[in-house]
């Protein structure tokens, strides 16, 4: 017998609960659960549920009694519990001392981690590896479910490609197609096989839609995306999330062609919920419902809770329009009882998917999960996949014994363990961090030597008294390992940058060791693409290692000591000066576009050398990026060859194949990637398009032959009516190391 509290006093369920596990609901079972609920909630029960608070205990700022309003009816969700014992006390009054006994949902940002913190999500993509991402968003799950909280305001999945906007660092890169299977994977991470499992969380495709776009990289700015652009660039991550059967989703802060996004029935109502068929529900922004008032979208809160509720917003965060205006609003007619319950139904299929009704507790005497070993293991693989070699002249690395018996660790960033946090860092504890100089002594021979300068007090200092102490450390070393970058406070929401350029005295340092003519390995840390194309000159190998988290020290050391071969590849397109955003593989062609020619690229054209170039480019600027996306090196050397292309099956599907080989000495992973581009459409098409990627592991001089398929549906692209297009004709198709390189091959689609 299936054991079941539904609608019942739940006074003995919390003991009850941990000794018999209860099976899950049917889908039918729930939908009958959820109808009848419905049928007995007030108005203001029904509000309630729509409204999420942010939790505080009573004070000056925040006036509201959370024990009172759970108990009233008026709130259905928390988000920041600040504890396992509130969220068990909440629930209590929710479950036993509300009317009809609704349980409370409770939400945080868990975003890369709750406590055991992974890289950041644009470090996360760099890894092109969904499995462990999928693996780390579990164990995200599993600690954040030991705290109480069943639902996560992740994964992002935004596109941008602007590097000032701060929050690129919560993006999975650039590219749709990429930014959708790892969204996807993290979504599968959270919510777990079994949504109604004490360890699963709901997961938030977040901020519908086109957030990423905001102009000029600044955090909550006006977006302009026509309807092409926004199904085939913005839309695809949030489809790919709800395929993979993503809970909520949050409508965004930004204002879309002229329609703030909280307030939009075309996005939420129309594409996402009629469209795609998404049964779960949408939460605001924090505050976004208030915000159109701001925007001069609604005169009041009033107004503005017509507009979210019409639009089709389930789930106010933190402002109080429904709960404050609903009911005079329904009054006016000018939202539908019809909108009101299609809400509260969503919200409460979530609660029954995730079995709160049966168990709205959180068992503290289970053992805790939080930093277990194999937490910190899936965290060091996955650091380790997301470091991206960008540069290794003469094989500096990997570093021995032999080659360094003395090294000098300087820079601001090599043993600051809040750095290494990175954005968002939940319950992420700095001291927890592990720092390349923290853990160096295990990687160096027990005679050689390890002299630390951190030449800069923190990464924005322009106090340069300590330099001459890191010169004096590299003068005497054989190799200085030189840990510069963003530090954290610098990336995330709201911190967005119109320079690129590694912050306070960091180029002076790096010059004043380079100097000295003591070897560098570079390592840079960061939550976005950064610009240091000098240090780069002065260095001989590059490792750009983002903000990587807990495991940050024995990552990036397995990778500088070759305990690990790096694979990372970038997501993101970095650019050579600011000058150049917005940069990114996939653009158009334009009719004048700088020659299809490798110097070209590098040389501007219409300058002394070529007076006549009338080209799409900069005159003070080569116009390649300074790294491409899918750019990436190893220590080992991969070399492409026998491109084909097989006809198509009768599905209409493309297939085709590469060799790869393993031409170096040491084992490897390597990340094809697939990209075509439609030469000819009724609308102009991308000049690349990444459509598939396979990571091939090869060991030394091996070689492989890969074969990756193409649905014919991946071919096709929406236009500005929406329609959704597949036009014959001719394709160019490349299977390649990164967007910039490799000769294609062609095929032609039919009717
Ligand atoms: C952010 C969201 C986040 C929310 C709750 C907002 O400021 O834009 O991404 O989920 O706060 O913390």
């Amino acid at each position: 017998m299936r054991l079941r509290c539904l609608l019942l006093p739940c006074a003995a369920l919390f003991l009850a609960a941990t000794v018999f596990a209860a099976q899950p609901m049917t889908d039918a079972e729930i939908e009958i659960a959820v109808e009848k609920l419905l049928s007995q909630m007030t108005l203001a029960e029904k509000l309630g549920q729509m409204t999420q608070r942010h939790y505080n205990t009573k004070s000056a700022n925040n006036p509201v009694d959370s024990a009172a309003a759970v108990r009233t009816g008026q709130v259905g969700s928390f988000l920041n519990p600040d504890s396992v014992e509130t969220v068990n006390k909440l629930q209590k009054v929710a479950v036993e001392e509300s009317r009809l006994k609704i349980p409370l949902i409770f939400g945080i940002d868990v975003i890369h981690g709750y406590r055991t913190l992974f890289p950041i999500p644009v470090a996360q993509s760099c890894s092109w590896n969904p499995e462990l991402v999928e693996a780390a968003s579990r164990v995200a799950a599993v600690e954040a479910s030991s705290a109480g909280i069943r639902w996560t305001f992740a994964p992002m999945v935004d596109i941008t490609r602007d590097p000032r906007w701060g929050r690129i660092a919560e993006t999975l890169g650039e590219d749709p197609y990429l930014t959708g299977q790892l969204g996807a994977a993290m979504v599968r991470g959270f919510q777990g096989k079994k949504l109604s499992a004490h360890d699963s969380i709901a997961a938030c495709a977040k901020h519908y839609v086109g957030y990423g776009a905001a102009e000029g990289g600044r955090d909550y700015n006006t977006t302009l995306i026509p309807e092409a652009e926004l199904r085939n660039i913005y839309l695809p991550s949030f489809r790919a999330a709800k395929e993979a059967g993503v809970q909520t989703v949050m409508s965004a802060f930004n204002d879309l062609n002229g329609v703030p996004t909280s307030g939009n029935p075309f996005t939420i109502r129309e594409v996402l919920k009629k469209e795609w068929g998404f049964d779960g529900f949408v939460v605001s922004d924090w505050e976004s419902v208030k915000e159109m008032i701001v925007h001069g979208a609604a005169a009041d809160l009033r107004d503005a809770g017509r507009l979210g509720i019409n639009a089709g917003v389930d789930m106010e965060m933190v402002s109080t329009s429904y709960h404050d205006h609903g009911e005079s609003l329904l009054r006016e007619g000018s939202i539908s009882p019809a909108m009101l319950d299609d809400s509260v139904r969503r919200i409460l299929r979530v609660k029954f998917r995730l079995g709160l009704f049966d168990n709205p507790y959180t068992d503290t005497t289970r053992p805790s999960p939080l930093l277990s070993e194999e937490n910190l293991r899936v965290a060091r693989a996955l650091t380790t996949e997301s470091i991206v070699l960008l540069k290794n002249e003469k094989a500096l690395l990997p570093l021995s014994s032999e080659k360094a018996k003395t090294v000098a660790i300087i820079g601001p960033l090599a043993d600051s363990g809040t750095d290494m946090r990175g954005c968002w860092s939940c319950k992420g504890e700095a001291s927890e961090c592990r720092t390349v100089y923290s853990v160096f002594k295990d990687y160096v021979g027990p005679k050689d030597k390890i002299l630390y300068a951190p030449g800069l007090k923190h990464g924005s200092s322009t106090d340069t008294d300590d330099i001459s102490a890191a010169v004096k450390a590299a003068k005497k070393s054989d190799v200085v390992i030189l840990c510069v970058g963003e530090p954290h406070e610098l990336s995330g929401e709201a911190r967005c940058r119109a320079s690129l350029d590694l912050p306070g005295g960091q180029d002076q340092l790096i010059s004043a060791v380079a100097d000295t003519g003591t070897p560098i390995v570079l390592v840079v840390f960061g939550g976005r693409p950064l610009t240091f194309s000098k240090a780069a000159s002065q260095a001989q190998a590059i490792l750009f290692a983002w903000h990587p988290g807990t495991m940050a020290g024995p990552a990036i050391c397995d990778l500088l000591y070759g305990r690990a071969n790096p694979s990372g590849k970038l997501t993101t397109t970095f650019p050579r000066s600011v000058g150049q955003v917005p940069l990114y593989y996939n653009h158009r062609n334009t009719g004048r576009p700088v020659p299809v020619d490798p110097k070209a690229a590098q040389t501007p054209l219409g300058t002394a050398e070529d007076p006549k170039g009338y080209y799409s480019q900069y005159l003070d600027l080569p116009q390649a990026p300074a790294y491409p996306f899918g750019y990436g090196l190893s220590y080992t050397t991969f070399v492409y060859s026998d491109l084909k292309v097989e006809a198509p099956d009768a599905n209409g599907a493309i297939a085709a194949t590469v060799t790869i080989a393993n031409t170096g000495t040491r084992d490897g992973v390597e990340i094809a990637q697939l990209y075509t581009r439609q030469l000819v459409g009724s609308l102009t098409r991308p000049v690349k398009e990444l459509k598939g990627f396979q990571r091939v592991a090869l060991k030394a001089g091996e070689k492989r032959t890969v074969r990756f398929e193409l649905p014919k549906q991946s071919l096709g692209y929406y236009n500005n009516t929406g329609r959704f297009l597949l036009e014959p004709g001719k394709f160019h198709l490349w299977i390649a190391p990164n967007s910039a390189e490799g000769k294609p091959a062609e095929f032609v689609l039919g009717q």
